[in-house]
Parts: C-alpha cells; sequence; structure tokens
C-alpha cells in the first residue's frame, strides 16, 4: 500500500493530499450543520429563544451548505481527474514495459494474465486511490478530530464510545489470512478463466471449421465452474467476517446509548450533550462502519497490485546502449545453442556466417528450426550459449534500437494493424513522407492495387488486414521493409502461403527489396534460392550441409533429397 503511493508520480501525490483535505472539509462541514442544528434546539428548550434570535444561525447554516456543496464538486471532479491520469499513466508505463520483453514471454498463460492486469487490475487499483483511500484518510482524520473533541467533552462518555472498537477491530485482523488465501484463489481462478476464454476465442475459426473440440471446451467450462465455486466461498467467509465485526461496531454504538441515557438521568450529564454523543457518535463510527467495505477494497488491492508489480518487474531484454553498428553488415552465429522453455527441441552447435551484401538460404525439413534462427536474429528469444555477431559485435550489446533499425524480417504470417494502408507501410519509418510511401509501395507492386481502391491509400484495412488477400498483405508488409531500408533483411518463408500469380509478383518484389543487403531467406521452393551465394541445410536443430546449389546437389545428403522432392512438387 505504501509502496503503491510512493510509486506514484509527484503531480499524483499533490491531488491525493487535496482531495483528502476536500473530503475532509466536506465532513466536518456536514458535521457543523448538526452542531447548528444541535445549537438552534438548545436554545428553543433550555433557553427559551425567540425566532429572531435563530435568524443568524439560518445564515450561518444556509452558508455552510453552499459551501460543502462547492467543496463536494471539486472533490469529484479532482477524483475523476486523478482516476483518469492513473488510468492512463499505468496502462501506458504497462505498454512500454510489456515491449521491451522477449518474445518467449508471450504464452497463453501470460497473455490472459496481461489482459486480466490491463483490464482489471489497473482499474482497481484506481478505484482504490480515487475513491478508497482519499475517502478513507478524509475518514480517518475526521474521526480523530470528533474522538478528541468528544472525549474533552466528557472523557466518561468518550471511553463508552470506543469500548467496542478493539473487539471489532481483531475480529478483522484475526480473520485476514483465511481471507487473503481465498482471495488468491480466487483470482489466480479468474485468471486461468481469462486464458482458457482467450485460447478458446483464438480457435473458434478452427472449431467451426473441424468442429468442436470436446476436452478443450470442457476445459473452459470447468474453469468457469471453478472460478464460481471460488468466488462462492470468497464471498461467504467475507461476510461472515463482516458480520461479526460489524455486530461489535452496532454493540459498540448501543453501549454509548445505554451509559449516555443513564448519564443523563443521573445528571452527570445534560440532555444537550447527550444529543451531541448520538449525533457526533454516529460520524465518529463512520469510518469503522465503511471498515468492511474498505477491508474488501484492501484485499483486491493488495492482489491486484501484486500482479502489476509482477509484470512491471518481469526482466527486459537487457539493451546495454554501448555498441552502435559499424556498418559492416555480415551476420555471424558461433557455436549457438537454444532451447524453448517447454519444448523438447534444441538448437545446437549453430556455426555459420553471412558476409555483408551476400545471401544465405536455410533448408530444413519442416520443423528443424529455421524460423528459430531468425527469431534469434531478432532476439525474440536470448541464445542459451554461443553468440551473435552483427559486423563483429555480439547483438547482446547493441542497443535494441539500434539493432531493430538495421533488420527487416518478413513472415509468412502478416502482421497488420487495423488502419489504413498508408499507416501501415509507414510502420517501417515514422516520418517517411507521402512520396517515399508511394514508392515503396510501387517496389513492392502494390501500388496499382491501392490505386484502384476507391479510398486509396487512406482505405481502412480491418483487423489484421481481414479486407485483403494473403498475397496483398505480403506485399504491403514488403512496402513496409523497403521503406525501412534496413541493411539487413530476413525473409521467412514469405512466399509460401501465396497463389503462383501473386508469388510471381512478390518475387518482383522481393527483388527491389533485397537488393545489394545481407540477407537471411528460408525458403519453400528450393528454386528460387539455387543462385544464392551459400545454403545451410538443417536438420533437427543441427547443421549437416553448407556449400552452393552446385556443390550441395551433387553430395548424397539431405539437400540432394529434398531439392528432388522439390522439383517433383513444383
Ligand atoms: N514459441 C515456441 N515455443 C516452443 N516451441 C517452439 C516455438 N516455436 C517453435 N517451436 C518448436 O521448435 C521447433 C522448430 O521450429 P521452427 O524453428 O519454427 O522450425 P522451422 O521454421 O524449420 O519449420 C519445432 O519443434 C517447434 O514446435
Ligand atoms: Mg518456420
Amino acid at each position: 500500500m505504501l509502496e503503491f503511493i510512493n510509486s506514484l508520480k509527484k503531480s499524483e501525490k499533490i491531488r491525493v493530499i487535496i482531495n483528502t483535505l476536500l473530503w475532509t472539509l466536506w465532513s466536518l462541514l456536514g458535521i457543523s450543520i448538526m452542531l447548528i442544528a444541535l445549537k438552534i434546539i438548545e436554545l428553543m428548550v433550555v433557553n427559551n429563544a425567540q425566532v429572531k434570535d435563530i435568524y443568524k444561525y439560518w445564515v450561518w447554516m444556509g452558508a455552510v451548505v453552499i459551501i460543502k456543496g462547492i467543496c463536494f464538486t471539486f472533490a469529484n471532479t479532482q477524483s475523476h481527474f486523478l482516476g483518469h491520469n492513473l488510468l492512463g499513466r499505468l496502462r501506458k508505463d504497462m505498454i512500454d514495459h510489456i515491449k521491451k520483453f522477449s518474445l518467449g514471454y508471450f504464452n497463453k498463460e501470460r497473455i490472459g494474465n496481461i489482459s486480466t492486469v490491463v483490464h482489471n487490475d489497473i482499474d482497481t487499483v484506481q478505484v482504490l486511490l480515487t475513491d478508497v483511500i482519499c475517502r478513507m484518510l478524509s475518514d480517518i482524520i475526521v474521526t480523530i478530530i470528533l474522538g478528541a473533541g468528544l472525549f474533552l467533552l466528557n472523557w466518561k462518555m468518550g471511553v463508552a464510545l470506543i469500548i467496542a472498537l478493539p473487539f471489532a477491530l481483531a475480529t478483522l485482523w484475526l480473520g485476514k489470512r483465511k481471507e487473503e488465501k481465498l482471495q488468491e484463489i480466487n483470482s489466480a481462478d479468474m485468471s486461468a478463466m481469462i486464458s482458457n476464454f482467450v485460447e478458446y476465442t483464438k480457435g473458434i475459426p478452427t472449431i467451426k471449421t473441424f468442429g468442436d473440440n470436446p476436452s478443450f471446451f470442457k476445459k473452459v467450462l470447468v474453469s468457469i465452474e471453478r472460478f464460481a465455486c471460488s468466488s462462492k466461498k470468497t464471498s461467504l467467509n467475507t461476510a461472515y467476517n463482516i458480520g461479526k465485526y460489524t455486530l461489535f461496531i452496532v454493540l459498540g454504538y448501543g453501549i454509548l446509548i445505554v451509559y449516555g441515557t443513564h448519564l443523563t438521568f443521573i445528571k452527570g450529564i445534560s440532555l444537550v450533550t447527550f444529543g451531541k454523543y448520538m449525533m457526533l457518535g454516529r460520524e465518529f463510527y463512520r469510518p469503522f462502519f465503511n471498515g468492511e467495505s474498505y477491508w474488501i477494497n484492501f484485499i483486491k488491492f493488495r492482489d491486484s497490485y501484486q500482479r502489476i508489480k509482477n509484470v512491471m518487474e518481469h526482466p527486459c531484454i537487457e539493451s546495454p546502449n554501448i555498441t552502435k553498428c559499424n556498418g559492416n553488415y555480415s551476420v555471424k552465429f558461433e557455436n549457438v545453442y537454444f532451447e524453448y522453455e517447454k519444448n523438447a527441441f534444441k538448437l545446437k552447435n549453430i556455426n555459420f556466417e553471412i558476409a555483408d551484401g551476400t545471401t544465405t538460404a536455410l533448408v530444413s525439413p519442416s520443423g528443424s528450426g529455421k524460423s528459430t534462427i531468425a527469431n534469434l536474429l531478432v532476439r525474440f528469444w536470448d541464445v542459451k550459449k554461443g553468440n551473435i555477431k552483427i559486423g563483429g559485435a555480439d547483438i547482446r550489446n547493441l542497443e535494441y534500437d539500434e539493432l531493430l533499425s538495421k533488420l527487416s524480417i518478413v513472415l509468412q504470417d502478416v502482421m497488420l494493424f487495423d488502419d489504413s494502408i498508408y499507416e501501415n507501410i509507414k510502420v517501417g519509418k515514422r516520418n517517411a513522407t507521402k512520396e517515399e510511401v508511394v514508392e515503396a509501395a510501387q517496389k513492392a507492386m502494390i501500388h496499382d492495387f491501392i490505386m484502384s481502391l476507391p479510398k486509396g491509400y487512406e482505405t481502412q484495412i480491418g483487423e489484421n488486414g481481414a479486407r485483403l488477400s494473403g498475397g496483398q498483405k505480403q506485399r504491403i508488409s514488403i512496402a513496409r521493409a523497403i521503406i525501412k531500408d534496413s541493411p539487413i533483411i530476413i525473409l521467412d518463408e514469405a512466399t509460401s502461403a501465396v497463389d503462383p500469380i501473386n508469388e510471381a509478383q512478390i518475387q518482383k518484389a522481393i527483388n527491389n527489396l533485397v537488393k545489394g543487403k545481407t540477407l537471411l531467406v528460408i525458403a519453400h521452393h528450393l528454386k528460387t534460392i539455387r543462385n544464392v551465394d551459400q545454403i545451410i541445410v538443417l536438420k533437427e536443430g543441427e547443421i549437416k550441409q553448407k556449400g552452393t546449389h552446385d556443390e550441395l546437389v551433387l553430395q548424397d545428403g539431405i539437400y540432394k533429397t529434398l531439392w528432388y522432392q522439390n522439383a517433383e512438387i513444383s
């Protein structure tokens, strides 16, 4: 809690203080109204006052009501400002942080977890700050002021006022452990349910084509039931604890009434003083009555804050910011070993070099690690052993943004944003001019198609390019790489999912993209890589052959087999 408050920006802290003071003033003004009302009763009953003696209290009362209203409006607006600023800032910080994670972080559970954090936990933390902390602090300040005042007025009544409080607070404290445990289980169940939902929704196209997968559907149902069940348990336990707590609080107020009546009868206090305890005693108890909702909010907060912290403290890809590229864009893999978190697949002892400005092709049966090699080069993951160098510098010593600026990767699965075609091409170079975008589109053989659309470059392409064919999406992604103009290009089966007509166009686009670059190409059709400088043949994560096409096709080995199989297919 304190840690969270400490982590706030200075301007946010100032807002919290102002807000607390405004709510305090608002409560104190409410109390003043009661005191004025009591004074009027005292004047009427005890002093037999006339109406004219009361006038000035009416004026006072009016003034207080108006100021109270103003306070309320200010405090509320402040809360909203603070809340929205905080929500925006936390989400922005989180996005900034998440994008620095290695791609290996984003497995199914973690994506579910991040959705929970962004949708749910950040909201919980914001509500706590704006609606709970400020109100609670102001309640506490008011209670201290009131308590001190009521003690000074009559210490015996003061004691009666607080006698049951320790018991009430002790019940909360004793129930804390179990409550926290249940809440933890409940949150884990929620996270699991969301992960399963996300996974299930992603699978809907497959389900529609191949029918439902009963075991996975059952898994989703089980996670829903589990969440419902643990929610019930948590609510029951909370209700039980709060019931006990409230009982003590009500009992405390009861004791105050009984003891106050007794003192009034034996003339220990006046009727007006008794009236003050009755009215102000309720105000004194306010934070304790609200204690239950504060408590629930705190437990939720603790849990949400922990999850936010887990994401925010997860290590990012280190970006040491020490080396800049030296203008040589050769790529070298030295004794590289790598394995995924949850998979038996291993890359072993990968050694090869792509000289600056030359082309190397990776060839293998599928699942042998070609894409993994490409992903290591862009640091989607980091190697477990060995190193990868660009121009002699270990990529882990290059500033991450510098590294990414030197590489373009064109994949089989194109990722496009739900925005205009223009903006999607500009992703490659944020400050590109309109002319540059058009030129890149021309080189990528997609300009004519774009111009044939009614809105041209401003056409919105729908979620992940839903309104475009595979080949069109691919050419937009190539235009993006052309405009980026990075010295190293990786093509990962860029043409394998398109029809022959599109393939020819994409091939032209690619030729425009790769002129004079250092190129790593992973090709589906071996005929497209026949003339490259070097071919590397992989199998099960290891390099089996290296050489030019003419050399490899003469050797008895995997390449020869693949070549003849491929020739039969194409
Ligand atoms: N993100 C991942 N997590 C775990 N295993 C993966 C991941 N991506 C690929 N693999 C596994 O690594 C192996 C090599 O995959 P990949 O490099 O994509 O092969 P290729 O591109 O040669 O077809 C496969 O067994 C695949 O299942
Ligand atoms: Mg692959």
